[in-house]
Order: C-alpha cells, then sequence, then structure tokens
C-alpha cells in the first residue's frame, strides 16, 4: 500500500484494487503544484465541509466517476452539485470494493464557507491489503482515539500539528500516545502562517517519547506500508 502525501490534508492511498483520495484541496493550495485535474481516484474520502478539505472533490468526482464518501449531510451537498455521493454516518463502516472506510468522530466543526454547519466532523480508518490507516481529519485530542487503537492495530496515522483550528504538537504527541501507530505523518501545518509548525519538533518529541516512527513528507513523496 503505497500513500502519497499532496499537501495540507490531502492524500492519495493506492492499494492493490484501486485509490482512494482524501480532502482534496488542490486548487488554491499554496504548498501543492499537484493539480487536480491530475489525480486519480476511485473513491473519495472528506472529512467535513471546510474548504480547506472538501476542496476540489465535486470536480473529481465529477471528471473520474469516483464516488464521494462523507456524512449525510455533507454527501447531500455534494449530490446536488453532480458528484456520485455514498452517505456515512459516525461509527458506520463501508465495504467497498478497493477496501474498507470506518467513521470516526473528530472533534471540529462542518461549515460550506461562510455557510450553514453540515452535520458533524469525522476522521476515518481505511483499510486495504492487511493495513490501516487513521486520516484524522481537522480535529482536537479527544481521549476516545483509545477506542480506536482497541479496535485496529494502525500502521499509520495521518495528524494534524498546525494548532489554531486543530491539535497543535503537543496535543498531536499524545495523540500517538492513544493512537499507537507504527507510523505518523503530520499534516495541516505550514501551509498558510497562521498553522506554522515546525514537523522536526514533531518528530523529535514523537521518536523519544514512544515508539512509533514519524515520517514527514513533502507534497508529491510517499510511504510505503509493506
Ligand atoms: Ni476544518
Ligand atoms: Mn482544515
Amino acid at each position: 500500500m503505497k500513500v502519497q502525501y499532496l499537501g495540507h490534508s490531502a492524500f492519495s492511498i493506492v492499494t492493490s484494487k484501486g485509490t482512494f483520495l482524501i480532502d482534496p484541496f488542490l486548487s488554491g493550495n499554496p504548498c501543492t503544484s499537484i493539480r487536480s485535474d491530475d489525480v486519480v481516484a476511485d473513491v473519495i474520502l472528506v472529512t467535513h465541509a471546510h474548504g480547506d478539505h472538501l476542496g476540489d472533490s465535486v470536480e473529481i468526482s465529477i471528471r473520474t466517476g469516483a464516488c464521494i464518501v462523507a456524512t449525510f449531510e455533507l454527501s447531500n451537498y455534494c449530490y446536488n452539485r453532480g458528484a456520485k455521493t455514498l452517505d456515512v454516518n459516525l461509527g458506520g463502516t463501508l465495504d467497498l470494493q478497493i477496501g474498507r472506510v470506518k467513521v470516526f468522530p473528530a472533534f471540529h466543526t462542518s461549515s460550506i464557507d461562510k455557510g450553514p454547519s453540515l452535520g458533524q466532523a469525522t476522521s476515518f480508518v481505511i483499510s486495504g491489503d492487511g493495513r490501516n490507516i487513521y486520516h484524522a481529519g481537522d480535529t482536537a485530542l479527544f481521549k476516545d482515539m483509545e477506542l480506536i487503537s482497541e479496535e485496529y492495530e494502525l500502521d499509520l496515522a495521518l495528524l494534524p500539528i498546525g494548532g489554531r483550528y486543530t491539535m497543535d504538537i503537543k496535543d498531536a504527541v499524545k495523540a500517538v500516545k492513544l493512537l499507537k501507530p507504527r507510523f505518523v505523518v503530520p499534516m495541516h501545518f505550514n501551509t498558510w502562517p497562521i498553522i506554522k509548525a515546525n514537523p522536526e519538533v514533531f518528530k523529535s518529541k514523537v521518536e523519544t517519547e514512544t515508539r512509533c516512527k514519524c515520517v514527514i513528507l513533502n507534497p508529491g513523496e510517499v510511504i510505503t506500508l509493506d
């Protein structure tokens, strides 16, 4: 299984059966040169409605035919704009042809730009090829992350570290202790000055205080989970 960082909170997860795209915010993303028109996807997972996560999801769904997986409210929003969708909600599991997705909470909000709130923000465990990956979305630290590591042996956690709207480095290190992944990749930092964080500080704390290995990816770079 290959996991490519597309910048901010966007990732592409390639299993032997197909490609998951998560939070594909590419157009207008100052930290990536990857273009929305160039990405492939079979399934698009969207953690919440904020523009830096919903991003190009609808356009990519229309171009590729990939289904958007999101909460009932957000998936209806996307469906009404022409996307293919599968609606889910917290606690739900979807068995898809390319892998399995379970929906967990994220402590965060989920509004369209300055518009209405579209339900609850989420995080996901994505399973395929015998590997489990947790994408935390834009969450604050919450103790029930423990329940996720009780249910799954996580190979990889994708965690926000930028603070202000999400966990900062200190809280993300605590999240690693609750989730117990083999690897962690930091996300949602340095896209703009307001979420400035030093990933080397996160890496050093994680690798001093836990047995987890931290891999810092630049947009476009890949981690392979054998
Ligand atoms: Ni957000
Ligand atoms: Mn965000």
